[in-house]
């Protein structure tokens, strides 16, 4: 008798697009892989394509190679969101997946949301809910649409399933899960931490500051960044700061005509864009976090880490509890001054702590998609 291997019942095609997209599919696909009759196929749209934005995550957090890339790249708003539907299109008539899953809110999520409801297929939101209320944000335009469009809400903090009732998001589509970055987190500290990686750089633990900055309001503009880098070059005459720089902000200084400021300055130490564990490794041992990301702004709390971020508003405002992470305006002397009291030890900040971040929203989610797509519980260690 010939033995045929079990054929899967329900096909899920997870999409990723951006750095900030590859941390948090990692653990979804981990635990979908555990789940009898569901099978995983990954697509990356190619938004992101450099190795140190790209393919370094894939091998450091262990995720599949994609079975596509589309090959997308940089381009206007328009030109990135259309690119990604018009290849994305071909690829999920052909496969027939009975789920696409997408995650965040960078227009890969937004274009692969609306590809997929256009053909009929039901679409998984993770991360869905978060509002920062600010519409000059292109992260809140592809928030909102791509929720208005989900059949799955999956919801990482309280805040978001209030966001998600307001604007009238059915109640059974929604599942507050916990949060798909810090279950990588959590999973990879250790190996981050044992890198050692400040030693590595000559940094003392709690002796430096980390930045990061790449949001179009704070690099964009020459006096906005300028506005960031004064503030840089000031905070490290008393203290490091490491600063790895993304491609958009490192485009900007040079176009701008800002890169000799920067680099003459004493104690700023300007990096490539990091691997995931040497950051985590950095983020956990800083004296100070000071960035505009969305996803660091989660970690730094749940690592203990202060920190102080660059915009007038979050998407998550679970991070301000207890001080844990900081809003501060677009002025150097602010920044600046923010960041003495933090330093000097004047102004403490409590670790965030939040039952369901906790390691295992993944689980959580892919038991509610089990549960869905096969008709039964997978064995989720905390229900959802
Ligand atoms: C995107 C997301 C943002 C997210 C960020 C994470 C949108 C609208 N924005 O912003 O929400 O926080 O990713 O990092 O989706 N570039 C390279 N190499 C690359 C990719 C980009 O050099 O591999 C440069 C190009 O000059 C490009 C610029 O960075 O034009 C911006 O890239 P893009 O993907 O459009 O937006 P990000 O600023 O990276
Ligand atoms: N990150 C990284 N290397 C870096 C900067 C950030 O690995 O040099 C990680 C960080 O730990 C977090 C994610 O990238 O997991 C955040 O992505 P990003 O800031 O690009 O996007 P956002 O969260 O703002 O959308």
């Amino acid at each position: 008798m010939v033995h045929r291997p079990p054929q899967p019942r329900a096909r899920i095609l997870a999409v990723v697009g951006a750095r900030p997209n590859f941390m948090k599919v990692a653990p979804i696909l981990q635990a979908a892989r555990r789940v009898r009759g569901l099978q995983t196929t990954l697509v990356h749209t190619g938004q992101h394509y450099d190795e140190s934005l790209s393919g370094a995550f894939f091998r450091e957090l262990r995720i599949v190679r994609p079975a596509v890339n589309l090959g997308v790249g940089s381009g206007s708003h328009a030109q990135q969101t259309a690119e990604v539907m018009r290849r994305i299109e071909p690829v999920i008539a052909a496969r027939k997946p009975h789920l696409v899953l997408v995650v965040g809110d960078v227009n890969s999520t937004l274009a692969a949301a609306l590809a997929a409801t256009k053909l009929g297929v039901p679409v998984a939101h993770v991360e869905a809910g978060l509002r920062s209320f600010d519409r000059r944000m292109p992260e809140e335009t592809n928030r909102i649409l791509t929720d208005a469009i989900s059949d799955h809400l999956f919801v990482s903090e309280p805040s978001g399933v209030t966001n998600l009732r307001r604007e009238g998001a059915p109640h059974e589509r929604i599942h507050l899960v916990g949060n798909v970055m810090i279950d990588t987190l959590l999973r990879f500290r250790k190996r981050a931490a044992a890198l050692a990686t400040p030693r590595r750089l000559g940094l003392e633990n709690r002796g430096y500051v980390l930045a990061t900055l790449h949001r179009p309001e704070n690099v964009d503009t020459r006096e906005a960044l300028r506005i960031v880098i004064d503030a840089l070059v000031a905070i490290a005459r008393t203290v490091p700061v490491v600063f790895p720089i993304h491609p958009r902000t490192r485009a900007r200084i040079d176009a701008l005509g800002l890169g000799s400021a920067v680099r003459r300055a004493m104690g700023l130490r300007l990096l490539a864009p990091l691997g995931y564990l040497d950051f985590v490794s950095l983020l956990d041992a800083a004296a100070l976090a000071l960035t505009d990301s969305g996803g660091v702004q989660e970690e730094a709390a749940i690592l203990g880490t202060p920190c102080l971020t660059r915009r007038d508003s979050t998407e998550r405002p679970l991070t301000l509890q207890g001080g844990a992470n900081r809003l501060v305006a677009a002025s150097a002397p602010a920044i600046v001054a923010e960041a003495r009291a933090i330093l000097t030890g004047k102004r403490r900040a409590k670790t965030l702590s939040y039952a369901l971040w906790d390691g295992h929203a993944a689980e959580r989610i892919v038991s509610v998609l089990a549960a869905k797509l096969l008709g039964h519980r997978a064995a989720a260690r905390k229900g959802a």
